[in-house]
C-alpha cells in the first residue's frame, strides 16, 4: 500500500467511509505523500504526463505574447503575473519584464491586491471535488471506503445544501445512476482571485465542458494518470498519480461573472496560440535557430496547433479598473 493510502485507510477505519473530496485532498496534497508535495516531478517524459504548458519553448513564447496584449488592452506598461499551480513555473523565464509571481499548493500567496494577469494552466482540474451520484431523483455524496484490500465507491447520504445547489444550476434533469463532480474549491478560488485582483485577466487553460455539454459525461470526468496511461480507476494507488476532473467552464464564468468579469474569450487553446503567431507569422518561434532547433519548434507548433490546442480550451475573464475595490463590480 502506498503511504497516502495508509493513512487515507488508518482515516476510514477511524471514522468511516470518507468524501471522495477528502480522498483527493490526501492524495494529491499531503504535506508527505501527496502526488504534488511528495518532491518528486511528475511531468515530463519520466513522470506521468506532460501538460501543454510544458511544450516549451513555444508555448512559453506565444502565451506571453498573449499576456503582454493583454496588458496593452489594460493601458500598456508592466505589472505582475500570478501563476496558479506553477508547476515547474515554465513561464518564468518568457515574462523577464514583468514581476511573476508562482502559487504552488502549499507554497506562495496571492498579493494582497494588484493590477494584472492570473494564468492558470491545468490547475482548476487538479482541484478536490465532491462527487455526487442520482439515486431515485436524488443527488447522494459518493463516499470512498475501505475494504481491507483496497478502496471501494459506497454511497452516502443526501448532499449538503450547496452541493445540491450547485448541481441543480449545473446538472439538473439527468438520469438514475448519473454521476457528477462538484467544484466547489473552483468557486472559491474564483472568489480569492476576486478579491485580490483590481483590473486585469485571469486566463484557465484546461480541458472540460460547459453546462448544455454536461450530458456528454453521464459517468462523470474523474480520471488518472500514472506512466502516461489515463485510467478511470482514481481510488487506486494514492499518492502515486495524478487524479482530474474535467473543468465546467460555465460555473466559473458565472461565479467571475457574478464578482464583476466579463468574458473576454472562450475558445480552443489552439486558436488562441495561432492568434498569438500570426501577428508576424510565427518568425518570433521559427526564426533565429538552427535548423534543427526550427524543426523541433514546428513539431512543438503543431502538437500545440493541431493536437493538444484542440482539447483544451482558453478561458478569458476580464476585470476593468474598479475605483471602488476589487470585490464590487467596476464599470464593465
Ligand atoms: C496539472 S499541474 C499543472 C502545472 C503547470 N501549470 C503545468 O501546466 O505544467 C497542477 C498544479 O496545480 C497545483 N495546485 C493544486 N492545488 C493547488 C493550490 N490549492 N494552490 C496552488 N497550487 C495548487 C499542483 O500542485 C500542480 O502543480
Amino acid at each position: 500500500m502506498t503511504d497516502a493510502g495508509r493513512i487515507l485507510a488508518e482515516e476510514i477505519q477511524r471514522e468511516g467511509p470518507i468524501p471522495f473530496r477528502r480522498f483527493m485532498e490526501v492524495a494529491l496534497y499531503h504535506p508527505k505523500f501527496g502526488y504534488y508535495t511528495r518532491g518528486k516531478d511528475p511531468f515530463g517524459r519520466a513522470g506521468d504526463f506532460y501538460t501543454a504548458e510544458q511544450i516549451q519553448p513555444v508555448f512559453g513564447i506565444l502565451m506571453a505574447r498573449y499576456i503582454r496584449s493583454l496588458f496593452d488592452e489594460m493601458g500598456g506598461g508592466t505589472g505582475v503575473v500570478v501563476e496558479l499551480g506553477a508547476g515547474r513555473q515554465e513561464m518564468k523565464l518568457f515574462l523577464p519584464d514583468l514581476e511573476y509571481i508562482p502559487i504552488e499548493a502549499g507554497k506562495g500567496a496571492m498579493p494582497v491586491r494588484f493590477s494584472g494577469v492570473v494564468f492558470a494552466n491545468e490547475f482548476f482540474d487538479a482541484l478536490p471535488v465532491d462527487v455526487a451520484v442520482l439515486r431515485k431523483g436524488q443527488y447522494r455524496q459518493m463516499l470512498v471506503d475501505f475494504d481491507g484490500s483496497g478502496f471501494v465507491w459506497r454511497d452516502g447520504s443526501v448532499v449538503k445544501p450547496e452541493v445540491r445547489e450547485y448541481l441543480h444550476r449545473f446538472a439538473a434533469a439527468e438520469e438514475e445512476g448519473c454521476i457528477r463532480e462538484v467544484h466547489l474549491e473552483s468557486l472559491a478560488w474564483v472568489g480569492k482571485i476576486s478579491a485580490a485582483l483590481e483590473h486585469g485577466f485571469l486566463i484557465v487553460i484546461d480541458y472540460g465542458y460547459t453546462r448544455r455539454e454536461l450530458v456528454r459525461f453521464p459517468r462523470g470526468t474523474l480520471m488518472s494518470y500514472r506512466r502516461h496511461v489515463a485510467s478511470e480507476d482514481v481510488l487506486q494507488d494514492p499518492g502515486e498519480r495524478d487524479i482530474t476532473s474535467h473543468v465546467l467552464f460555465t460555473a466559473i464564468e458565472e461565479a467571475a461573472a457574478a464578482k464583476g468579469f466579463h468574458t473576454a474569450a472562450f475558445e480552443s487553446l489552439s486558436r488562441t496560440l495561432l492568434r498569438a503567431g500570426e501577428a508576424d507569422r510565427f518568425a518570433s518561434v521559427l526564426e533565429g535557430v538552427s535548423e534543427s532547433e526550427q524543426l523541433r519548434r514546428r513539431l512543438q507548433l503543431k502538437t500545440l496547433l493541431f493536437g493538444m490546442g484542440e482539447t483544451f480550451r482558453t478561458l478569458v475573464l476580464g476585470r476593468a479598473q474598479n475605483k471602488s475595490g476589487p470585490d464590487s463590480p467596476g464599470p464593465l
